[in-house]
């Protein structure tokens, strides 16, 4: 073969190469576009990076549990102009509604042309922060509660109930907590982590993080939230690490008088999966409108348990009546939340009054 073969096909390659990229640049690829933000306010992008990091490089955070591996759903937003087709990685999370309705994972769209979105209002609302440990407490075996002060910028304010998303040092994976502290204490955010066997960021928490450690932090996020417009009597229901958005409702209740009846069902395996036990009934003590019930489903003769044994579910319709005029804030596995909804249903809650977080 003729040496120069080779070198004529790699020359060509290279020219078609540069055309290429020249073509998209010219195209609009590469050049700049305007990305509109809820009809108002107008991005001037460069490059062709995706609609999730585009909008946080300019200060707009998207939920991202994952951090942009299609593997959350959390990243949703409206793109009414500028999309392009729907990538097989979004297909599992969108409703044919949600397609119809422009519905999108950000994670996965790119910036390619001019761009129009619809994100909700409150989401302008979330910030990036940079925190720093100030404790770690063992809670169980496999529970810890991670305590933060914000350092830049210096308060978070969130509703009771709601989470924010930590960018795990040294794994660098994002993931989403719900934050446990007292929403008054705008300067401090407190989490409740359950180790994950094999899990990246949860191994990473109970076995590396150290007091002084800074993280990122953006938030808050989220529609589990207390109503704090109602004065319905409440049932919170939570098993392991979903104590933590109630724990952050009941600050706020507190704080409030404990002016509404709350029933709190918590279900555990034994024993030792059991925390904040001694607190909440020094508060259910503290204020009559308050009771907390936690049940054991399979206590062992050890435990010397005297109190609720069974699934949560059937404890709490053991002691729940007619729910009609209640609210529920549920947290914890998705099963245990569905068999729950099921039990409240049952006591004729209004699925409207129905709030939860499944994790
Ligand atoms: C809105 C929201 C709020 C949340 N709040 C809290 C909270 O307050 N406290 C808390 O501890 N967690 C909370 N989570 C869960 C948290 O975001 C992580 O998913 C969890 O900590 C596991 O992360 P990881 O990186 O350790 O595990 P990964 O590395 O993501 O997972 C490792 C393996 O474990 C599996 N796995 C992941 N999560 C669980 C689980 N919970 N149980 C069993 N297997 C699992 C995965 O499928 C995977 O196979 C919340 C999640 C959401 C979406
Ligand atoms: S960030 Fe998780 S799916 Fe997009």
């Amino acid at each position: 073969m003729n040496l120069f073969v080779p070198i004529i096909l790699i020359g060509i390659l290279l020219i078609v190469t540069i055309l290429l990229a020249l073509a998209d640049y010219l195209l609009g690829g590469q050049g700049e576009k305007t990305l509109t933000v809820n009809d108002k306010t107008k991005i001037t992008v460069q490059g062709e990076d995706t609609l999730l990091n585009t909008l946080s490089v300019n200060n707009i955070f998207i939920p991202s549990a994952c951090g942009g591996k299609a593997t959350c759903g959390y990243c949703k937003c409206k793109v009414v102009k500028g999309a392009g087709g729907i990538k097989p990685t979004e297909e599992p999370f969108l409703s044919e509604e949600e397609k119809e309705d422009g519905v999108r994972l950000s994670c996965q769209v790119k910036v390619k042309e001019n761009m129009e979105i619809l994100i909700p209002e409150e989401l302008l609302s979330a910030k990036e922060y940079k925190a720093t440990v100030t404790k770690i407490t063992s809670l169980t075996y496999d529970i810890k509660l991670v305590s933060f002060k914000l350092v830049e910028p210096e308060e978070m304010f969130f509703r009771p109930g709601q989470y924010a998303q930590l960018r795990v040092p040294g794994v660098e994976v994002i993931r989403a907590y719900s934050i446990a502290s007292n929403p008054k204490m705008t300067n401090t955010l407190e989490f409740i982590i359950r180790l994950v066997p094999k899990g990246q960021a949860t191994t990473f928490v109970h076995m590396a993080l150290e007091v002084g450690d800074t993280i990122t932090i953006t938030g808050p996020y989220g529609d589990f939230y207390l109503n704090e417009e109602s004065d319905e009597d409440i049932i919170c229901i939570a098993g392991g690490s979903g104590k933590a958005p109630i724990r952050a409702i009941l600050y706020y209740l507190k704080d409030k008088g404990m002016n509404r009846k709350v029933k709190y069902f918590f279900g555990a395996k034994t024993k030792k999966d059991l925390y904040y036990t001694e607190e909440l009934l020094e508060l259910a003590k503290e204020y009559p409108n308050f009771q907390y019930i936690p049940a054991l489903s399979e206590p062992s003769p050890e435990d010397n348990w005297e109190g609720e044994v069974g699934l949560i579910t059937d404890v709490v319709d053991r002691h729940s009546e007619n729910l009609e005029d209640s609210e529920a804030y549920l947290c914890g596995s998705p099963g245990m939340i569905d068999a729950c909804i099921r039990i409240l249903t049952k006591k004729n809650i209004h699925m409207d009054n129905v709030h939860y977080d499944k994790f």
